[in-house]
Protein backbone atom coordinates (compact mmCIF):
# COMPACT_ATOMS: atom_id res chain seq x y z
CA UNK A 1 0.00 0.00 0.00
CA UNK A 2 1.04 3.28 -0.70
CA UNK A 3 2.47 5.40 2.50
CA UNK A 4 3.52 8.82 2.72
CA UNK A 5 7.23 9.64 3.20
CA UNK A 6 8.41 12.91 4.79
CA UNK A 7 12.08 13.88 4.02
CA UNK A 8 12.56 16.39 6.81
CA UNK A 9 15.89 17.45 6.23
CA UNK A 10 16.42 20.13 9.28
CA UNK A 11 19.62 22.35 9.32
CA UNK A 12 21.48 18.88 7.90
CA UNK A 13 22.97 19.75 4.42
CA UNK A 14 24.70 22.83 3.24
CA UNK A 15 23.07 25.12 0.99
CA UNK A 16 24.83 23.61 -2.24
CA UNK A 17 24.51 19.70 -1.16
CA UNK A 18 20.64 20.95 -0.55
CA UNK A 19 20.35 21.57 -4.23
CA UNK A 20 22.73 18.44 -5.35
CA UNK A 21 20.41 16.06 -3.33
CA UNK A 22 17.44 17.73 -5.26
CA UNK A 23 19.23 17.43 -8.49
CA UNK A 24 19.65 13.72 -7.55
CA UNK A 25 15.55 13.11 -6.06
CA UNK A 26 14.47 14.80 -9.14
CA UNK A 27 15.89 12.17 -11.78
CA UNK A 28 14.24 8.79 -9.06
CA UNK A 29 12.12 7.01 -11.54
CA UNK A 30 9.29 4.76 -10.61
CA UNK A 31 8.80 4.13 -6.95
CA UNK A 32 6.60 2.88 -4.37
CA UNK A 33 5.23 5.44 -1.83
CA UNK A 34 4.32 9.61 -1.55
CA UNK A 35 7.20 11.71 -1.52
CA UNK A 36 7.00 15.38 0.24
CA UNK A 37 10.18 16.73 0.79
CA UNK A 38 11.10 19.38 3.67
CA UNK A 39 14.43 21.50 2.81
CA UNK A 40 15.46 24.93 4.65
CA UNK A 41 14.08 27.80 3.64
CA UNK A 42 16.86 29.36 1.39
CA UNK A 43 15.78 26.04 -1.09
CA UNK A 44 12.18 25.93 -0.61
CA UNK A 45 11.23 27.95 -3.62
CA UNK A 46 14.21 26.45 -6.04
CA UNK A 47 13.22 22.57 -4.45
CA UNK A 48 9.60 23.39 -5.83
CA UNK A 49 11.36 24.09 -9.21
CA UNK A 50 13.64 21.82 -9.41
CA UNK A 51 10.31 18.87 -8.25
CA UNK A 52 8.14 20.86 -10.93
CA UNK A 53 8.11 17.90 -13.34
CA UNK A 54 7.68 14.97 -10.45
CA UNK A 55 4.89 14.24 -8.50
CA UNK A 56 7.07 15.15 -5.24
CA UNK A 57 6.11 17.51 -3.23
CA UNK A 58 7.55 20.15 -0.87
CA UNK A 59 6.90 21.58 2.84
CA UNK A 60 8.19 23.95 5.27
CA UNK A 61 10.18 23.09 8.38
CA UNK A 62 8.01 26.01 10.18
CA UNK A 63 6.25 28.66 9.75
CA UNK A 64 5.56 32.30 12.01
CA UNK A 65 2.36 32.47 13.75
CA UNK A 66 1.67 35.78 11.81
CA UNK A 67 0.81 36.70 8.17
CA UNK A 68 3.07 39.63 8.38
CA UNK A 69 4.39 42.24 10.31
CA UNK A 70 7.66 43.17 12.29
CA UNK A 71 8.84 39.51 13.30
CA UNK A 72 12.49 40.15 12.74
CA UNK A 73 13.70 36.36 11.23
CA UNK A 74 10.69 34.99 10.79
CA UNK A 75 8.77 33.47 7.89
CA UNK A 76 5.34 34.02 6.55
CA UNK A 77 2.99 30.73 5.94
CA UNK A 78 1.29 32.87 2.35
CA UNK A 79 5.30 33.30 1.19
CA UNK A 80 6.10 29.34 2.44
CA UNK A 81 2.31 28.73 -0.37
CA UNK A 82 3.68 31.12 -2.74
CA UNK A 83 7.10 29.23 -3.09
CA UNK A 84 5.21 26.74 -4.42
CA UNK A 85 4.99 24.12 -1.03
CA UNK A 86 2.11 22.42 0.01
CA UNK A 87 3.01 21.29 3.23
CA UNK A 88 4.38 22.28 6.69
CA UNK A 89 5.51 20.58 9.39
CA UNK A 90 4.18 22.49 12.77
CA UNK A 91 5.50 21.92 16.10
CA UNK A 92 8.49 19.57 15.79
CA UNK A 93 9.38 18.57 19.46
CA UNK A 94 12.74 20.13 18.59
CA UNK A 95 10.97 23.60 17.87
CA UNK A 96 8.81 22.96 21.49
CA UNK A 97 12.04 21.99 23.03
CA UNK A 98 15.05 24.35 21.81
CA UNK A 99 12.87 27.22 20.40
CA UNK A 100 10.35 27.05 23.37
CA UNK A 101 6.85 26.48 21.70
CA UNK A 102 3.88 26.24 23.61
CA UNK A 103 0.83 24.41 22.99
CA UNK A 104 -1.08 27.60 22.05
CA UNK A 105 1.65 29.30 19.74
CA UNK A 106 1.44 25.49 17.57
CA UNK A 107 -2.09 26.42 17.41
CA UNK A 108 -1.80 29.92 16.30
CA UNK A 109 0.50 28.19 13.61
CA UNK A 110 -1.88 25.61 12.59
CA UNK A 111 -4.60 28.08 11.76
CA UNK A 112 -1.75 30.62 9.85
CA UNK A 113 -0.95 27.80 7.72
CA UNK A 114 -4.85 26.28 6.92
CA UNK A 115 -5.54 30.16 6.27
CA UNK A 116 -2.70 30.05 3.75
CA UNK A 117 -3.55 26.45 2.38
CA UNK A 118 -0.83 25.21 3.32
CA UNK A 119 -1.18 21.38 4.63
CA UNK A 120 -0.28 21.40 8.30
CA UNK A 121 2.07 18.36 9.32
CA UNK A 122 1.00 18.34 13.23
CA UNK A 123 4.05 16.50 15.45
CA UNK A 124 3.14 15.03 18.88
CA UNK A 125 5.45 13.63 20.97
CA UNK A 126 6.49 12.43 24.51
CA UNK A 127 9.43 12.81 26.23
CA UNK A 128 11.39 10.38 28.26
CA UNK A 129 10.87 11.66 31.43
CA UNK A 130 6.81 11.28 30.35
CA UNK A 131 7.28 7.80 28.51
CA UNK A 132 8.98 6.62 32.21
CA UNK A 133 6.28 8.15 34.55
CA UNK A 134 3.24 6.62 32.24
CA UNK A 135 2.16 9.64 30.91
CA UNK A 136 2.71 9.26 27.13
CA UNK A 137 -1.16 9.15 26.50
CA UNK A 138 -2.63 12.07 28.69
CA UNK A 139 0.71 14.07 27.03
CA UNK A 140 -0.66 13.40 23.21
CA UNK A 141 -4.15 13.24 23.85
CA UNK A 142 -3.29 17.34 25.34
CA UNK A 143 -1.51 17.97 22.53
CA UNK A 144 -3.79 17.16 20.07
CA UNK A 145 -6.33 18.61 21.82
CA UNK A 146 -4.57 22.06 22.36
CA UNK A 147 -2.84 22.21 18.86
CA UNK A 148 -6.18 21.63 16.98
CA UNK A 149 -8.57 24.06 19.36
CA UNK A 150 -11.21 25.92 18.14
CA UNK A 151 -9.72 24.51 14.77
CA UNK A 152 -12.19 23.64 11.61
CA UNK A 153 -10.84 20.39 9.92
CA UNK A 154 -12.82 20.66 6.33
CA UNK A 155 -11.25 17.43 4.69
CA UNK A 156 -9.06 14.99 6.45
CA UNK A 157 -6.32 15.23 4.03
CA UNK A 158 -5.69 19.02 5.36
CA UNK A 159 -3.83 18.09 8.09
CA UNK A 160 -1.43 15.09 8.71
CA UNK A 161 0.02 13.64 11.93
CA UNK A 162 3.02 12.82 12.74
CA UNK A 163 3.72 10.75 16.07
CA UNK A 164 7.89 10.97 16.81
CA UNK A 165 8.63 10.12 20.43
CA UNK A 166 11.05 12.73 21.16
CA UNK A 167 13.65 9.82 22.58
CA UNK A 168 13.24 7.90 19.45
CA UNK A 169 14.45 11.21 17.50
CA UNK A 170 17.55 11.35 16.41
CA UNK A 171 19.01 8.78 19.07
CA UNK A 172 19.31 5.26 16.93
CA UNK A 173 16.19 4.08 19.11
CA UNK A 174 12.92 3.95 17.28
CA UNK A 175 9.88 2.41 19.08
CA UNK A 176 9.07 -1.11 18.50
CA UNK A 177 6.70 -1.19 15.74
CA UNK A 178 4.42 -2.75 17.38
CA UNK A 179 3.77 -0.21 20.19
CA UNK A 180 4.06 1.98 17.39
CA UNK A 181 1.23 0.85 15.57
CA UNK A 182 -0.86 0.28 19.05
CA UNK A 183 0.26 4.28 19.97
CA UNK A 184 -0.86 5.34 16.36
CA UNK A 185 -4.28 3.81 16.53
CA UNK A 186 -4.65 5.88 20.17
CA UNK A 187 -3.61 9.63 18.33
CA UNK A 188 -6.00 8.52 15.59
CA UNK A 189 -9.40 7.84 17.25
CA UNK A 190 -8.22 11.04 19.79
CA UNK A 191 -8.06 13.35 16.34
CA UNK A 192 -11.12 11.66 15.35
CA UNK A 193 -13.15 12.22 18.52
CA UNK A 194 -11.65 16.11 17.99
CA UNK A 195 -12.16 16.65 14.57
CA UNK A 196 -14.60 14.13 13.03
CA UNK A 197 -11.84 13.52 10.29
CA UNK A 198 -9.82 10.40 9.90
CA UNK A 199 -6.54 12.23 9.77
CA UNK A 200 -3.65 9.89 8.78
CA UNK A 201 -0.98 9.39 11.29
CA UNK A 202 2.51 8.78 10.13
CA UNK A 203 5.49 7.72 12.30
CA UNK A 204 8.89 9.47 12.96
CA UNK A 205 11.96 8.48 15.03
CA UNK A 206 15.40 6.99 13.76
CA UNK A 207 13.87 5.50 10.95
CA UNK A 208 16.01 3.98 8.55
CA UNK A 209 16.08 1.62 5.25
CA UNK A 210 16.40 -1.24 7.14
CA UNK A 211 13.59 -0.90 9.63
CA UNK A 212 11.20 0.85 7.80
CA UNK A 213 9.22 -1.36 6.14
CA UNK A 214 8.20 -3.12 10.31
CA UNK A 215 6.35 0.33 10.53
CA UNK A 216 4.76 0.65 7.09
CA UNK A 217 3.67 -2.84 7.17
CA UNK A 218 1.21 -1.77 9.94
CA UNK A 219 -1.95 -0.96 9.49
CA UNK A 220 -2.81 2.00 11.46
CA UNK A 221 1.12 3.96 10.38
CA UNK A 222 0.39 5.76 7.24
CA UNK A 223 3.90 6.79 6.55
CA UNK A 224 7.08 7.83 7.97
CA UNK A 225 8.48 11.48 8.93
CA UNK A 226 12.52 10.95 8.63
CA UNK A 227 15.27 12.95 9.45
CA UNK A 228 18.67 11.52 9.54
CA UNK A 229 17.90 8.76 6.86
CA UNK A 230 16.68 11.04 4.42
CA UNK A 231 19.68 12.83 3.49
CA UNK A 232 21.32 10.71 0.99
CA UNK A 233 19.84 10.06 -2.28
CA UNK A 234 20.53 6.35 -2.07
CA UNK A 235 18.69 5.98 1.45
CA UNK A 236 15.95 7.92 0.52
CA UNK A 237 15.59 5.80 -2.59
CA UNK A 238 15.51 2.62 -0.62
CA UNK A 239 13.10 4.58 1.71
CA UNK A 240 10.66 5.03 -0.91
CA UNK A 241 10.64 1.09 -2.18
CA UNK A 242 9.69 -0.49 0.77
P1 LIG B 1 15.43 11.14 12.72
O1 LIG B 1 14.53 12.49 12.81
O2 LIG B 1 14.85 10.33 11.59
O3 LIG B 1 16.80 11.64 12.41
O4 LIG B 1 15.31 10.45 14.02
C1 LIG B 1 13.15 12.46 12.65
C2 LIG B 1 12.57 13.84 12.83
O5 LIG B 1 13.00 14.58 13.71
O6 LIG B 1 11.63 14.23 12.10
Amino acid sequence: MKKIIIANWKMGLTFKETQFLLEKISTFEAYRHFLIVCPDFLNLAQATQILKDTKIKTGGQNCSFHHHGAYTGEISALDIKAAGAEYVIIGHSERRRIFKEDNSMINQKIKIALEAKLKPILCLGESLLERKTGRTRPVLSSQLKNALKGIKIRKASDLLLAYEPVWAIGSGQPMESEEAERMHKYIAERAFALTGKRLAVIYGGSVKPDNAHDFIKQKNIAGLLVGGASLQAKSLKRLLNI
